[in-house]
This record gives C-alpha cells, structure tokens and sequence, in this order.
C-alpha cells in the first residue's frame, strides 16, 4: 500500500479479513482471545507477534485495522489508537516526560491540552515554558539543552493561529527535543507533519476521522520503536485504548476523509471570501484568506486554509448570540469536522474555564464564533450564516 496514492490506502489500508472473506471491515467486538495451548498463552505473554492478540486493551484486530490505514495515510511506521483525543494528548506527553524533564510548548492551546501541560506536568515535577507559538524567536529563547520535547497545535483551537512545523523541528533538534505535533485542525489529509520535522503526531480522531459526530477517539504516530516501546506500555497499562467499536466506526470514517475534508475546505473558503468585509464583522479569520497575518505559512505547510474559521461579530457577546441564535441550518455546538456545520461560541463554552486575561493572550473575543464547516451544499451555507449575520 506505500506505493499507493492517498485515497487507495485510505480505502484499502490495513484491512484484515477473517476466514469469511468479507468485503467491509469486520468489528471484533472482544475483550479476550482464545488460545490453543497454555504453552501458546503463554509464549503470547512473553511476546505477541504480529495479528497475535492477547487483551483489547493491548490491542484488537479491529483497533489495529484502524491503526494501520491512519499511519499508512500520514506515512508514519506507526500508531496506537486511543479512547478519544485527550487520551492521545496526555499518552504522548506522560509516556515520554519524566520528573526534572523540561517542556518548551506554545500557549495556544485548546483548555484540556492547556490543563494538561499547565497543571498536570508540573505536579509531577516536569518543568513547563509556554511561548507564543507563532513566534520563532519565542521557541528560540525556550529551548535548552535539557530540553525533551516541544508541544504544539499546528492550527491554534479557537483562533486559529498557526505554528511553523519546520521551523520549530529544526530549533527542537538542534537541542535533541522531540517535537509532538497536535494536529487536529490541519487535519490528517492536509499534513506533511512527519517530512516537516515532526516526531510525533496526535489527532483527535473525534473530529475529521469520525467525521459523522458519532464516537471519540484519538491516536498517536510515530516511528515503529517510540509508538512500540514509549506510547504503548504507556496505554495499554493506563487503559486509554480506543474501544474495538470506535475502531470499527472510524475505519469507515478514514474511507471518506479525502473526499469530505477536501469539500469542506472549498466550502470553508468559498464561506470566508463571502463572509469577509460583511458589515456585522469586526474581522474573518481564515488561513486562506490573504488578510490571515500566516497566509504564507499555511500554503506551504498544509497548501489549503483548512476547514475551520472564526469569525468576530461586532457587538461582542450580545451580537454573537443574536447571530448564533437567527441560524437556521448551522448548529450551535462544540464538535469539529463533523458533516453538519457547526457554530461555537468560545468564551462562553470550551475556553469559560479561562481568565479573561488567558482569553484575551489567545485573541479569544467576546464577539468571536467559531464556525466548523461542514458537508452541506455551499451556497445554503453562506445564504444561512449571512442571513444570521444580517440579524445581528
Ligand atoms: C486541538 C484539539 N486537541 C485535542 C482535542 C481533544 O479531543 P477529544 O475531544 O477527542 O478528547 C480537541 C477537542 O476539541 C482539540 O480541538
């Protein structure tokens, strides 16, 4: 499959069939495997071999299924699927940290990834300096010899500030820190993460994957020998495994990624240049557009301005609410790259939890609305979000 296009490995990758030969993926909804002999069971436990299975938690052949078509899509030598995105996030960074280790990560994150490096790692006496991500000469200044690992969003969540993947790997590896990518928002059809300099990738496979809103999931990538011996003692032992049904609803999510990510991100676009300049808007903020200040940027990392925009509706909270409550066909949520576009208010939902100042640091507005665009016919997209806008 390595020599195959995107969209063939997508489909095809990793599939096991069963003695019955069937065409789709079949969930192996099991905890447990049987074994011949004790003396297999017991050569399992030593060392299972490949398609060898010995507990769900360790892994299941659905779960593995899965695993193998994401990394043959990102072109990692591997992956261990998680429970949901957080359980990604927090098993690549505990896996691999240690008390007295030192953490360089850019402050731009999403409240559970912000909780995780501002009070999680430092009770367990890993030392953490937050940057400004977007600013090379702020990951300059941070990183040290002792330096183990730098942490990033490619693409902020909510604001959608990006961060040079190349750059901040070769400042990372000048010091022999690893560099673990968060890239949920650049998506797994727009990522070149791995030949950009990454080292690890997570993704919450709840968003884009899914892609339908149905199940949580997460996974992490890399080589064969960090995802083997760091990643995996760490979940199969914690129990943040991703469930063999997850699995099974997600493989059939990553068949169509190509194809709904690649629709999304026209409309997403066709959306910002029609939204952008409208009078109830203080600003568009979309890497697509020219007037994003990491246009460039976005090109070159990821050649499309992805799926997501936000918005700054003038009038602040009062005017964002009139907007988000004259929408007809968008939904108020908080999930992303669903099929149904989403509306989101930031400050009043996923980053409440925030001092006004933290909001304020990450350019989260009282006004802004984060809009998740979905599979929906374009032209009833924006007919819908300027009529909003008009009500405003
Ligand atoms: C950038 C980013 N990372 C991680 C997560 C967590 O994913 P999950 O909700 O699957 O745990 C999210 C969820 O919104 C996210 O936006």
């Amino acid at each position: 499959m390595k020599d195959k296009k995107p969209r063939t490995r997508l489909v095809h990758g990793g599939t096991k069939r069963s003695q019955w030969g069937e065409v789709s993926e079949a969930i192996f909804l099991t905890q447990g495997f049987v074994y011949d002999t004790a003396e297999q069971a017991e050569q399992r436990f030593i060392e299972s071999g490949p398609d060898e299975y010995i507990y769900a938690r360790y892994g299941n052949p659905t779960v593995a299924m899965f695993e193998e078509r994401i990394a043959l899509l990102e072109g990692a030598e591997d992956a261990f699927a998680t429970a949901s995105g957080m359980a990604a996030v927090n098993g690549a960074l505990m896996s691999m940290l240690r008390a007295g280790d030192h953490l360089v990560s850019a402050r731009a994150l999403f409240g559970s990834c912000l909780y995780i490096v501002e009070e999680i790692l430092p009770r367990f006496g890993v030392e953490v300096t937050l940057v400004d991500g977007a600013n090379l000469d702020a990951w300059r200044a941070a990183v040290r010899p002792d330096t183990k690992a730098v942490f990033f969003e490619s693409m902020s969540n909510p604001a959608l500030e990006l961060v040079d993947i190349a750059g901040v790997s070769e400042i990372a590896r000048e010091n022999n820190a690893l560099v673990v990518v968060d890239n949920v928002f650049s998506t797994p059809v727009f990522s070149d993460a791995l030949r950009q300099g990454a080292d690890v990738i997570i993704y919450s496979s709840t968003k884009h994957i899914d892609g339908q809103g149905r199940t949580l999931g997460g996974v992490i990538l890399g080589t064969r020998e960090h995802i083997r011996k760091v990643v995996e003692p760490y979940m199969k032992h914690t129990g943040g495994s991703m469930s063999p049904f997850t699995a099974w609803v997600q493989v059939k999510g990553l068949e169509t990624l190509d194809l709904r990510v690649r629709a999304q991100a026209q409309s997403a676009q066709a959306i910002a240049d029609a939204l952008d300049g409208h009078d109830a808007l203080n600003r568009v903020i979309y890497p697509g557009l020219p007037s994003h200040p990491q246009h460039g940027l976005a090109q070159r990392q990821m050649g499309s301005g992805g799926t997501m925009l936000a918005i700054d509706v003038k009038g602040g909270k009062e005017g964002a609410f009139r907007f988000l409550n004259a929408l007809d066909i968008v939904v108020i949520s908080n999930n992303l790259g669903d099929a149904k576009s989403i509306a989101t208010h930031p400050s009043t939902t996923t980053h409440q939890r925030l001092s006004e100042d933290q909001r304020t640091m990450l350019g989260i507005t009282d006004g802004m609305v984060r809009l998740s665009i979905g599979l929906e016919d374009t032209n009833d997209l924006i007919t819908d979000l300027q009529t909003a806008l008009n009500a405003v």
